[in-house]
């Protein structure tokens, strides 16, 4: 067991009115009342940010906004800034999500921007990585993460990396069902804290807490703890119901 709290965090997506939101966290806080030693971080839409935040003030979870741009603030339509998040609450930032990186064509170059933008105004960035099904096939798995990682963070000081998550989520198991066994998944989680510490050192690397994502449930999400590099999960459909988000929060 390292001495890296274990982090785990709700994805909701594009899910829940906030209406459903305020039923969910009051919900969510009731069943996992008592539960130690592990961080919960709550990733619900923009709209429900604000309710959230105060519904989980008190209860130790951490709320997250699953995207920002990395501007201040300025003429760019439809975006958020980390001021504006910082403002209402918010202390982590989901960066890098593969659908943000597929469907909205979010780049490193972007990556490598919004990272330091999130850290300089005080929130805590999850940076996603991942490689994709053809990739794997191609055996450019380890290529993928570690240009992925070392781009993501090239603005990144080592006293910041410490406090950053990274979660490695491969494409190919992201609500497919298709769970990457535990073996693969420290694997890559284990190459990412290497990458790491090539990066900024070994005690750094050692200090960052790397999260798995990609199909975790109740029933896998105990033998992916296990792993000695998996620091906890980033989890998508299985956390949209509270009774099974808070089985993950309890490692199955
Ligand atoms: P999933 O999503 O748990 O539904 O596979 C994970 C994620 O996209 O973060």
């Amino acid at each position: 067991m390292s001495a890296r709290t274990p982090v785990i965090a709700g994805n909701w997506k594009m899910h829940k009115t906030t209406t459903e939101a305020h039923r969910y966290v009051n919900e969510l806080v009731e069943l996992i009342r008592g539960v130690e030693g592990v961080e919960v971080v709550l990733c619900p839409p923009y709209t429900s940010l604000p309710e959230v935040t105060a519904l989980a003030a008190g209860s130790g979870m951490r709320v997250a906004a699953q995207n920002m741009h990395f501007e201040e603030s300025g003429a760019f339509t439809g975006e958020i800034s980390a001021a504006m998040l910082v403002d209402i609450g918010v202390s982590d930032v989901i960066l890098g999500h593969s659908e943000r990186r597929q469907y909205f064509a979010e780049s490193d170059d972007d990556l490598a921007r919004k990272v330091p933008a999130a850290l300089a105004a005080g929130i805590r960035p999850i940076l996603c990585v991942g490689e994709s099904d053809e990739e794997r096939e191609a055996g450019q798995t380890e290529e993928k993460l570690e240009r992925q990682v070392t781009r993501d963070l090239e603005a990144v000081s080592g006293e910041q990396a410490a406090g950053i998550i990274v979660a490695y989520e491969p494409i190919w198991a992201i609500g497919t069902g298709k769970t990457a066994t535990p073996a693969i998944a420290g694997d890559a989680c284990g190459f990412i804290r290497e990458t790491l510490a090539g990066m900024f050192g070994r005690e750094t690397a050692e200090a960052v807490r790397i999260l798995y994502g990609g199909s975790v449930k109740p029933n896998n999400i105990g033998e992916l703890m296990a792993e000695e590099h998996i620091d906890g999960a980033l989890v998508g459909g299985a956390c949209l119901d509270p009774g099974d988000f808070s089985q993950i929060v309890r490692f199955g």
